[in-house]
């Protein structure tokens, strides 16, 4: 058996002759011929009101923190459980992160505890859809509404899944995707902000053009360009958004293919789970099979497995460190302890996932996770 990664990127074959074709027309720099294509395809396909590409998740967040205003004023609610530019995009304009746990038997925020962390100060709330599993968003909207809070739905890992019918990162005031090559539909480094909220569309195009009113000048609404606001440079070049675009096109036959896999998954490894030696990623109502993970008994049995597969030639990975804990900002937190956050960072395992894992691979990947836990339940102290 030869290796198994954790990833590998899917190419769908149109990559190349899409660049080419984006060369050929002449305009590589950004909201060209196939950047116009991709936030067409996502308007259209997901509802969308604006979506505008970036060069990653983490520019999309940073462009929320500054559509939403966050100052050195405000506290931003985030999970623990998550990846550093969640928060580090909220930081980067003064604020306060204020650290939710996760729920007891899922990595996403416990929506139960967000009301308990509200002041006077909070600002907003980012929830972040773990391994594109919708948080509980009705409740989180409630309270956004109720206490006069933005909400910024971190969808880094959630493009094609729904929450009671809506995309992913439409609910919230903005919603932001990446297209990391992890991710399922990648172009390298890539992603996108949507803008829910009307009143933010305009300001969203000048943030993203540099602090200029570039976009209008090209649609023709202005009659020459110039500095109007803080800005960066954050939209990507047209040869990314071509690179995505091919990626787009064969949504479906992506996301049927890692269904397979994670479908092959969940009936393999659910007989173990349901004996009590781990659990698994939950069936849910919307499922974009992003990742499949493992939940171990302790961090002991999580590294244990994780080095047996590794010696049996299969890559798999845990996840997250706590932002709670880590060097730039545990001694910023209030030292509430987050034990759902540390539970899953101890003990999470995530299994190789992607379009070319073979059906053989995912057979020969159960048959060892089963062949740790035999091993395991022969040795000595075994409970
Ligand atoms: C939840 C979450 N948010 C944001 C990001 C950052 O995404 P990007 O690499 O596109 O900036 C990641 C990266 O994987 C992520 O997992």
């Amino acid at each position: 058996m030869d290796d198994i990664p954790f990833n590998k990127p899917y190419m769908t074959g149109m990559e190349l002759q899409n660049i080419e074709e984006a060369v050929k027309k002449g305009q590589i720099s950004g909201d060209g011929f196939f950047t116009k294509k991709c936030h067409h395809f996502f308007e259209k396909r997901f509802g969308f009101k604006k979506t505008l590409l970036t060069t990653s998740c983490t520019a999309a967040l940073e462009m929320s923190a500054i559509l939403a205003e966050i100052s050195s004023e405000d506290e931003v609610i985030i999970p623990s459980f998550t990846f550093p530019s969640t928060a580090t995009a909220f930081v980067m304009r003064g604020a306060k992160i204020i650290f939710a746990d996760s729920q007891q038997e899922h990595p996403n925020i416990d929506a139960d505890s967000i009301e308990a962390l509200i002041t006077p100060r909070s600002r907003a709330i980012v929830p972040v859809h773990y391994g594109g599993v919708p948080c509980d968003m009705d409740k989180i909207m409630h309270l956004a509404e109720k206490y006069n809070l933005y909400v910024i739905e971190d969808a880094a890992q959630a493009v094609n899944s729904y929450y009671k019918g809506l995309s992913l990162g439409k609910i919230g005031h903005f919603g932001t995707f990446s297209f990391h090559e992890t991710k399922n539909i990648s172009s390298g480094e890539g992603g996108m902000i949507a803008i829910n909220d009307e009143r933010f569309a305009d300001r969203a195009e000048i943030i993203r053009e540099k602090g200029t009113n570039r976009s209008a000048f090209f649609r023709g609404e202005v009659d020459k360009y110039g500095w109007v606001d803080i800005g960066s440079s954050f939209l990507p070049s047209d040869i990314i958004a071509a690179f995505l675009y091919a990626q787009l096109e064969n949504l479906d036959a992506i996301q049927k293919r890692r269904l397979e896999i994670w479908n092959g998954y969940y009936e393999g490894l659910k007989p173990l789970a349901d004996a009590g030696l781990f659990s698994i990623s939950p069936l849910t109502e919307s499922n974009n099979g992003h990742l499949f993970y493992l939940v171990c008994r302790s961090l002991e049995e999580r590294d244990a497995l994780i080095a047996f597969l590794a010696s049996n030639q299969i890559k798999a990975v845990f996840h997250y460190q706590p932002l709670h804990r880590s060097a730039f900002y545990h001694a910023k937190h209030d030292g509430r302890p987050l034990p759902h956050c540390d539970r899953f960072s101890q003990c999470l395992v995530r299994l190789p996932l992607y379009c070319e894992l073979s059906q053989e691979n995912v057979l020969y990947i159960i048959e060892k996770i089963n062949e740790y836990y035999d091993y395991q339940a022969s040795a000595p102290g075994f409970k």
